[in-house]
């Protein structure tokens, strides 16, 4: 089944993440995609409208970004988001200059409600901005529908060509009444019906899945994390016994975690294969120090150890995996740079012995993905279960990865674990972990010099993987958790707490 689709096209702005999940959360299906694949993605998407979003550039630079014309005649009606406002206004015949000043945050807004979008709206509010540009001249047809004291044109309209533009950012907190702009783009300029929601993407997906996959039979990468059971529910739901679950121990899982995915899953009727490889991990591991080839050796060597037990299986057509929307563009899809090739996507090695992959849960930001766990059935606790690398404690047990270290990451990571949960503070931080790195630094330890590993806590909240921001954690927690680590782990003496927000920082280390 088909959903009414949004284009966003990215022209490199901060918040394009955001302004998807906005639409989806308003009930329409929505993709982001680059500026330069315009006609391409209309083509193929079918969309009932698209948005441009903000991005860096002034649109007088030479090579700064812009659509393609012909995406205007395509009769789709058009959301410019700041940046997107500007090059729309400067692609059509209109004038762009830069302002004295920046206008930079919360700035009072006057609207015009005759516009439809701000139908219904109180026509004074706040808005965000964020520019230094401003359309000086409109193009031709096009009328102011906002005012600010600083900006002239700070929204416009071209209601004939259903063309509309904010300079300011409608998707951020701080713009009041934003999402009410974005619905009435949605539903009173695209006329939008609203299909999108889990209940429908669970019974679309489970049939597109059988119809995929037929007669032919799937294996699971069940890590025993959210995304990878929820993609097992959607699975087992579809296809049921054509589906075997394989779960890979790679000897880089939490402690006691890998006989606890055994006793969830292999107690459901489900078909569940448990392979212990941590031998076999750590061998190929030994010595590796940069964190892309430890990713990418994790990721190859799950794969080779899949097209192992698919043998044995026997005909094994598709191999199913939990990768869900921010791994996806993270690893470089679209414009976007790449940070780091998350194991399941970047990390696959060129050559994989399936006839296809299957990712089902590929167009989902995580909350998205629990919404829809909940909707097929999987229990509160599993669902809500902090998020887990694919490559384990192996990007958190830092450079080249020896016995010791794991261990302590892993007995650390133990500790702070349940002392969140004696805090209650494991139903509120998004995920907390530890780190050991590779260096080591002087202490002392009943009267005697100590040269050990200091172990880093990170506790970060966030609602989408995109950003995170970091727990304000209270003091007592803290010295609770440092308190148990230094008497507990072996090899440790000095326990760090890592105060970097994603950006600049990522929320693991590797
Ligand atoms: P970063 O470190 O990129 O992490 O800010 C964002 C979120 O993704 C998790 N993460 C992964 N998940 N495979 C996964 O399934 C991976 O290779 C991987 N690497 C990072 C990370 O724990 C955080 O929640």
């Amino acid at each position: 089944m088909k959903h009414e689709t949004v284009l966003v096209l990215d022209f490199g702005g901060q918040y394009n993440e955001l302004i998807a999940r906005r639409v989806r959360d308003l009930g329409v299906y929505c993709e982001v995609h680059p500026y330069k694949k315009a006609l391409e993605k209309i083509k193929e998407l079918c969309p009932i409208g698209i948005i441009f979003t903000g991005g860096p550039n002034s649109v007088y630079e030479e090579g700064a970004p812009k659509v393609d014309p012909a995406v205007f005649h395509q009769g789709l009606p058009i959301l410019g988001l700041c940046y997107g406002l500007q090059m729309m206004s400067q692609v059509l015949g209109g004038e762009v200059k830069s302002a004295p000043t920046r206008e930079f945050g919360k700035t009072p807004v006057r609207y015009d409600t005759e516009s439809l979008l701000f139908k219904g709206m109180p026509q004074e509010a706040i808005c965000w901005m964020s520019h230094v540009d401003y359309v000086s001249r409109l193009p031709e047809g096009f009328t102011a529908i906002c005012h600010t004291a600083a900006t002239p044109n700070p929204g416009i309209q071209c209601k004939e060509k259903n063309l509309y533009g904010v300079q300011f950012h409608p998707e951020v907190e701080h713009t009041q009444f934003g999402n009410d702009i974005l619905k009435n783009f949605l539903y009173e300029i695209c006329h939008a019906k609203g299909d999108w929601s889990m209940k429908d993407y669970a019974r679309s997906t489970v049939e597109a899945l059988r119809e995929k996959i037929g007669d032919g039979k799937v294996l699971l990468a069940l890590s025993g994390g959210v995304d990878s059971s929820v993609a097992a529910a959607l699975l087992d739901r579809a296809v049921g016994d054509k589906l075997t679950c394989i779960f890979v121990d790679h000897g880089l899982m939490r402690k006691n975690e890998g006989d606890e995915v055994e006793a969830a899953f292999a107690g459901r009727g489900m078909k569940f294969i448990r392979v212990n490889a941590e031998e076999r991990f750590l061998a190929k591991l030994a010595g590796v120090t940069e964190p892309e080839r430890k990713r990418k050796i994790i990721g190859e060597e799950f794969i080779r150890v899949f097209e192992e037990e698919a043998k044995k299986i026997g005909k094994v057509d598709f191999l199913a995996q939990g990768t869900i929307y921010p791994d996806v563009i993270e690893s470089g899809a679209g414009d976007a740079a790449v940070i780091k090739s998350h194991h399941n996507v970047g990390g696959l090695p060129d050559y994989v012995d399936f006839k296809e992959i299957v990712e089902p849960l590929r167009l989902l930001f995580k909350d998205e993905v629990r919404r829809l766990g909940l909707e097929l059935g999987l229990p509160e606790q599993l669902v809500w279960r902090q998020p887990f690398p694919g490559p384990g404690l192996g990007v958190r047990c830092l450079g080249a990865i020896t016995r010791d270290r794991l261990e302590a990451v892993r007995e650390s990571d133990a500790i702070l674990r349940d002392e969140f949960q004696r805090a209650g503070l494991n139903k509120t931080v998004w995920q907390y972990f530890t780190i050991v790195p590779e260096f080591r630094s002087v202490g002392v330890r009943g009267g005697e010099r100590s040269f050990e590993y200091p172990v880093i806590l990170r506790a970060v909240n966030n609602v989408d993987a995109m950003t995170a921001e970091v727990e304000e954690l209270a003091w007592p927690v803290l010295h609770r958790v440092t308190d148990r680590i230094l008497r507990e782990v072996p090899g440790v003496n000095r326990v760090c707490y890592d105060l970097s927000p994603k950006p600049v920082a990522t929320i693991e280390w590797e």
